[in-house]
């Protein structure tokens, strides 16, 4: 394939035929405007997209639209997604239009992607092929440094995995970073001692794109052992920036916050399977991609759709590890990997530090859920004579 194919479903308005609405996006998106202009010229046709396919679905069209490969400046992102998600999401002759996927030529895929992947970051915890379990720290934004430090403590000595800041804290006056990060790592040092195991924490680093490296760095030299970034709120170029610097060599875990107000409506925005490609290519170690049963909306096809595209082939990337994470608890372990698989990060904020016996006890009770399943126990048996998994199907049950 040497070309870009975007595919899109539509609902064209009441006074515009199907085809004329994807000639509109092709148009659009490619050589033309509205209207017929005296500036073009003959020699510029080779850069017309055309409508490659259309068929109705749903309550509309899907339809598949090649843009010439020499339109996209290599490497630049902005100006891909300036093409395949710019002008047309306002175009009057559509109701509503949502960018579907979008498949790349190997011409245009030539990035880094993931410096660990799924695999480098399975060697640094010591984890063969589970699923891996993670906390996020809570309340979200509010506890001191020393209190965050301790929440950390707790998790890591219950067996997660990964602590991660949550989506809104980053180096507010009441928690810097400064002070934050060394004593959560002083603190996984002493979990470390007890349990013989690495515990990764994602430092939320989000920041201008002219500075986030900067402040990468600086977590690095204060002792970090992962990075996290809003990728949506900070911007791809930010992310491309950790990716790609070749000084920042720690996993870097990438929350999503704000793609709702995009992914969610079926009829209107950018689905996430297309994100997730990129988001990969620019080098995210971890990715959202959402749950199948947690607090946020969800919908199955779509979540597998994204981890799909973060770990097939693809210009011989690394594949990137897809995070299932909001509204989980231990009794919700069984229906994710039963329909997402165990090469997946499981997180847990309230299902952990919600645990009737607290933040250590929730970290076992979710590290024994993942056991009881890699064993193909059922989580009620496996109950049975695991405490503290008992205790959180019976505070929350498995629904
Ligand atoms: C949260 O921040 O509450 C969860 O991580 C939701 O994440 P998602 O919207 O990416 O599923
Ligand atoms: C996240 O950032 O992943 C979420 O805040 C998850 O939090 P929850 O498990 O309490 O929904
Ligand atoms: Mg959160």
């Amino acid at each position: 394939m040497q070309d870009v194919i975007a595919t899109y479903y539509f609902r064209p308005r009441s006074d515009t035929k199907p085809e004329q609405a994807a000639q509109a996006i092709c148009e659009e998106e490619t050589t033309g405007t509205w209207t017929e202009i005296s500036t073009r010229t003959n020699y510029v046709k080779r850069l017309d997209g055309a409508v490659e396919s259309l068929a109705p679905q749903g309550n509309g069209y899907i339809t598949r639209l090649r843009y010439p490969a020499e339109i996209f400046e290599p490497g630049n992102i902005a100006q891909y997604l300036s093409v395949v998600a710019g002008n047309l999401f306002g175009l009057g002759r559509l109701e509503s239009v949502r960018l579907f996927d979008v498949e790349f030529p190997d011409s245009l895929t030539r990035f880094k992607g993931p410096k660990f992947g799924i695999s480098g970051v399975r060697r640094m915890v010591g984890s063969k092929d589970r699923p891996h379990v993670g906390t996020i720290i809570k309340p979200k934004v509010g506890l001191t440094p020393e209190d965050t430090a301790a929440v950390a403590y707790e998790a890591a000595i219950g067996g997660v995995d990964l602590i991660k800041d949550d989506e809104t804290l980053t180096d507010q006056k009441f928690c810097p970073i400064d002070r934050r990060l060394p004593l959560v790592m002083k603190r996984l040092e002493e979990a470390k001692d007890e349990t013989g195991r690495e515990v990764l924490y994602a430092v939320n680093i989000s920041a201008r794109a002219d500075r986030i490296a900067e402040r990468a760095l600086h977590a690095i030299d204060l002792g970090a052992n992962m990075v996290m970034i809003d990728v949506f709120t900070t911007g791809f170029g930010a992310l491309q920036a950790l990716g790609e610097d070749p000084r920042i060599k720690v996993p870097i875990h990438v929350h999503r916050t704000m793609h709702a107000a995009f992914t969610r409506n079926p009829e209107h925005g950018i689905a996430m399977r297309p994100l997730a490609r990129i988001i990969r290519m620019l080098g995210a170690d971890q990715l959202h991609t959402g749950t199948v049963s947690g607090k946020m909306s969800h919908d199955a096809p779509e979540v597998k759709a994204s981890i799909e595209v973060l770990k097939c082939a693809c210009a011989g990337m690394k594949p990137t590890f897809p995070v299932s994470s909001g509204g989980l608890h231990p009794g919700k372990v069984a229906h994710e990997i039963a329909t997402l698989g165990t090469d997946i990060i499981l997180q847990a904020g309230g299902g952990i530090h919600g645990h009737p016996d607290g933040t250590a006890a929730g970290a076992r009770a979710m590290r024994q859920a993942v056991d009881a399943c890699m064993e193909g126990t059922s989580l009620e048996e496996y109950a049975k004579d695991h405490y503290e998994l008992e205790r959180a199907l019976k505070h929350w049950g498995t629904s």
